[in-house]
């Protein structure tokens, strides 16, 4: 499912990026580019939806598990 038309940023790249521990919605607006010249910026106005995938994403991980 498309997040960012945009962009084409999908709930899968954000679940990715909830596994890499970012969760909050600046580091989500940053790492994505969100409202970045030639966007619209409609989807950073449902940053809180990509905050939940993100952070469901994260939760779910092995409580051991680390990324390199
Ligand atoms: S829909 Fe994400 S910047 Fe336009």
């Amino acid at each position: 499912m498309y997040l960012c038309l945009c962009q084409g940023i999908t709930d899968s790249d954000v679940r990715e990026a909830g596994r890499d521990g970012i969760t909050m919605p600046c580091q989500l607006k940053a790492k994505f580019r969100l409202k970045q010249r030639g966007c619209c910026g409609r989807c950073s106005k449902n940053i809180e939806e990509f905050v939940q995938i993100a952070t469901s994403a994260q939760q779910e991980l092995p409580l051991n598990s680390v990324r390199s």
